[in-house]
């Protein structure tokens, strides 16, 4: 009789799942308020924080309420913020100008955040598509069909010496560009700031999931009516190994910290690239990636503080030392009890 059913098993892994106290003792993986970066959207002017509609909770900061909200995070233990701004149309081109602009408003944003909380770490995006008006992270090239390489990475040693001078604590290049972790450490180190860290953004690949983040910097208006695709710099989602070179190449040239973009889709590249350096692995959980909990809670399909916590989780639990991720305030709350 099936009742009667019974096996001789030496090895039972359900002995250690019985109890919640159990469960705890043999849990391999734990978030922290310390894991997580906040990524944050600046604007000019004094007006109220401006929600992003495909980002549900997050807002677009005047630097006044950028202040405040560093204070919070700070407060509920998140070390880090990474800086992106949203321009005025207006001040926009073709070569991104008000990149290399020493008062720009990403850099009175630094100093502000660092005047008012300190010992928090400020990081800045080294990237033009902020300030292009074709929406590329780089300048274009004379036939204008791709972003040329080494006029852009002149251009962003520029700019990561400007933010340093502004006093970020790392600069992240995001733009893909090749040769610029080289070439922004000799330019950090030949003006003296040696103590300034680069974060490289090294596996960025060319996602269709970095949407509500294009809204919300207004680099996809800035493209226009065409669809903006950065597949002549940012990585073909099919590649794996390709991943690994890139990585070696950065930490080769200078890059403290390594990164792998987006994250949740990509923990097989997390993993491999944890296993191939020592260096702190980060990886960002994008924009779309936090829409789409957003969007499936608001349907009541899914539970949003559980997939908040287990797509954090897996990404940690994959290999990353730290987490960009739009949850940053919420989560370090959550965690704080
Ligand atoms: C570009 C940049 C992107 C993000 C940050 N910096 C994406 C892109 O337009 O290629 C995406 C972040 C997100 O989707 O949350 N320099």
């Amino acid at each position: 009789m099936a009742s009667d059913f019974k096996l001789v098993l030496p090895i039972r892994p359900r002995r250690l799942r019985r109890t919640a106290s159990l469960r705890a003792m043999v849990e391999e993986t734990v978030l922290r308020p310390a894991d997580f970066i906040a990524p944050l959207f600046v604007v000019e002017g004094k007006g109220k924080p401006d929600p992003i509609a495909s980002m549900p909770g997050v807002n677009r900061f005047c630097i006044r309420d950028l202040v405040k909200e560093c204070r919070e995070l700070h407060r509920a233990g998140v070390p880090a913020v990474a800086l992106f701004p949203k321009l005025d149309p207006k001040l926009k081109n073709d070569e991104g100008t008000q990149a290399l602009n020493p008062d720009t408003l990403v850099l009175r944003a630094v100093r502000a955040v660092k005047n008012a909380v300190p010992e928090l770490t400020v990081i800045t995006d080294v990237a033009l598509d902020p300030y292009t008006s074709h929406g590329h992270d780089g300048v274009l090239n004379e036939a204008r069909d791709n972003v040329a390489n080494d006029r852009t990475v002149g251009i962003l040693a520029e700019m990561a010496l400007l933010q340093a001078e502004a006093g970020v604590d790392l600069v992240a290049p995001s733009d893909m560009m090749d040769g610029r972790v080289g070439a922004i450490r000799r330019a950090l180190d030949g003006a003296g700031y040696t103590d300034t860290g680069i974060l490289a953004y090294s596996a960025k690949y060319n996602s269709a999931y970095y949407g509500p983040f294009r809204d919300a910097v207004g680099s996809a208006q800035a493209a226009g009516m065409k669809l903006l695709s950065k597949a002549t710099y940012q990585m073909n989602p099919a590649n794996r190994l390709e991943a690994i070179e890139e990585v070696l190449l950065d930490v080769a040239e200078g890059a403290d910290m390594v990164m792998v973009k987006p994250a949740g889709l990509y923990l097989d590249i997390i993993r491999e690239v944890r296993n191939a350096t020592n260096r702190p692995v980060v990886a960002y959980q994008i924009s779309g990636e936090y829409a789409q909990i957003h969007a499936a809670a608001k349907m009541g399909w899914l539970d949003l503080a559980r997939c908040r916590h287990e797509s954090l989780l897996a990404i940690k639990r994959a290999g990353a030392d730290l987490i960009l991720t739009y949850f940053a305030k919420d989560m370090a709350r959550v965690l704080q009890g």
